[in-house]
């Protein structure tokens, strides 16, 4: 059975939805895992449960996740304890390198209160992913894949 990464972002101005699909490729380099990348909007705590893997992805909004993201997190209180020992990863798209790397924060402690396992301390891209940047999701997404399809 390929283990399942679910790549979950909220993006208002297209830049983290970047960073989702670079992260996206990334995992897709390895073998016998299964990905789906999703806009928070759509994705339901039925979709965390079957996943084996987690990467949640958000804009810094005053250095935090933005609030979809949140009302996201907040809702999945109704699988509080399903989610432990899952794999986790976090990026964030923000104006500066000191707002991303809060909301990455932000978005680790959201996943290790459900007891996961967080993967790298997270990537980031100011605006828009540039170069370096959309090779940095790329490079974080296969590190992630690998990790999850060596411990199967
Ligand atoms: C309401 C709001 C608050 C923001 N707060 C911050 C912030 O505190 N620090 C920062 O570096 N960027 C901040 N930004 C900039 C966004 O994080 C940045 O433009 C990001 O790339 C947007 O991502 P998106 O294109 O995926 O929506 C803010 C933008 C908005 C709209």
């Amino acid at each position: 059975m390929p283990k399942k990464i679910l790549i979950v972002y909220y993006s208002k101005t297209g830049h983290t939805k970047k960073m989702a699909e670079a992260i996206a490729k990334g995992c897709r380099k390895v073998e016998n895992v299964e990905v789906t990348l999703k806009r928070v909007e759509d994705t339901t705590n039925r979709d965390l449960l079957e996943a084996d893997a987690i990467i949640l992805g958000s804009p810094s909004y005053f250095r935090l996740p933005a609030w979809p993201i949140k009302k996201f997190i907040d809702e999945s209180i109704e699988i509080y304890g399903k989610l432990k020992g899952k794999v986790g990863g976090m990026f964030s798209s923000a104006g500066e390198e000191k707002g991303a790397k809060k909301c990455i924060q932000g978005l680790r402690e959201m996943l290790e209160e459900h007891g996961m396992k967080i993967i790298g301390e997270g990537v980031y891209a100011v605006e828009s992913p540039d170069e370096k940047e959309t090779e940095a999701c790329e490079k974080f997404g296969e590190m992630i894949a690998r990790t999850l399809a060596e411990g199967s």
